[in-house]
């Protein structure tokens, strides 16, 4: 069984997967479901907290950890079918991957979007390789539509802090000097649904989220209101999430830069007392005075390094998880937790 997007697993698995990292967190977990075996984290894109929790997880489980950064300290990968080779990609990942999943257990890949073509960003086509030629169990460590692990997290810091259901969650769309991916709204949001909150996307016009998102937060009945009414999303908020991500009916392009345009959408002080003295949430790493005012970030109900730790947590669930199955293609149903 691979671990690639949250809509691949039901509701029932995912709480359990977050009892779990709850449990990790508690100190009620131990055992070393890896003892012995390789896990293989494979990165195209930096990254402080996946890495690092990753890291440390797979160890305290038990395994041996090996970051690789394709193109750093490995040769750089190609991912495309039948392209001529005669670029900088000394590498197929046709190759490279059975190869991986000859040492390792679990193979983890974080590949972000190009972020020139939506069609084809959305197909993960570096993912769709690690599915198809690995092996052994393959776990998203973000791609161009889906961040689980950072999903988990956040639904397990909501779940630590609040009592969720039927609370106003927003995620508050916010200015950048990038056009960023959508893979950590996109996994926000869905952790919302399964927390059974009320959902409210406050975004600029024209940053909708693509409509499979939609489409799952329909099928997990939740309950959405899209607005770029920020006064409004802001009233009575029990959560205010912020991310920016790049226009999708424009990919690629930054938003705006002048100071009218950020002060609508950056998160601040003012905005943060309408709302029910809501929690502050944000993935990291953030931009400050840009995404959100020092003053909320720095504040009381700022839960950013709650999240953070909790991707330790959840990083344990994920891999014990997934150290339950032999191979790539184990189905739930195989698992007692479904
Ligand atoms: N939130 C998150 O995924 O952080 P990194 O990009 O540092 O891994």
């Amino acid at each position: 069984m691979n671990f690639l997007h949250l809509k691949d697993h039901s509701p029932e698995v995912l709480q359990y997967i977050v009892d779990e990292a709850i449990a990790f967190k508690q100190g009620k977990n131990a055992g070393t479901p890896l003892a012995g075996k390789g896990v293989g984290l494979c990165f195209m894109n930096p990254s402080l907290r996946t890495q690092t929790a990753f890291s440390i997880a797979a160890a305290q489980l038990g395994a041996h950890p090996v970051v690789l950064n394709f193109g750093g300290n490995t040769w750089k990968m190609e991912s495309r079918d039948g392209v001529l080779m005669d670029g900088d990609c000394a590498e197929h990942l046709k190759e490279a991957v059975p190869v991986l999943s000859s040492y390792c257990s679990i193979l983890g890949l974080r590949s972000f979007p190009d972020g020139k073509n939506w069609e084809e960003d959305k197909l993960e086509p570096a993912l769709a390789a690690f599915k198809k030629y690995a092996t052994v169990p393959v776990v998203n460590l973000e791609s161009a539509t889906g961040h689980p692990s950072q999903g988990l997290a956040d639904w397990m810091t909501i779940q630590e802090s609040i009592k969720p259901k039927g609370k106003k969650f927003v995620l508050a769309w916010a200015p950048h000097t990038k056009a960023l991916p959508m893979a950590v709204p996109n996994s926000a949001v869905e952790a919302a649904a399964l927390a059974k909150m009320n959902i409210t996307i406050a975004r600029p016009e024209g940053y909708d989220l693509p409509p499979e998102t939609m489409a799952h937060l329909q099928s997990l009945g939740a309950t959405v209101e899209v607005t770029s009414d920020t006064d409004a999303a802001y009233k009575n908020a029990d959560v205010i999430y912020a991310k920016s991500w790049g226009e999708l009916s424009s990919y690629g392009t930054v938003c705006p830069q002048d100071s009218a345009f950020r002060n609508k959408w950056t998160v601040d002080e003012a905005k943060m007392a309408k709302t029910n003295d809501a929690l502050f949430m944000h993935c990291l790493p953030v931009r400050r005075n840009l995404v959100v005012a020092d003053s909320v970030i720095d504040g009381p109900t700022s839960k950013v390094l709650q999240q953070a730790e909790n991707r330790l947590h959840t990083a344990k669930a994920m891999l014990s998880f997934l150290a339950a199955t032999r191979t790539s293609s184990t189905t739930p149903s195989e698992l007692s937790y479904a």
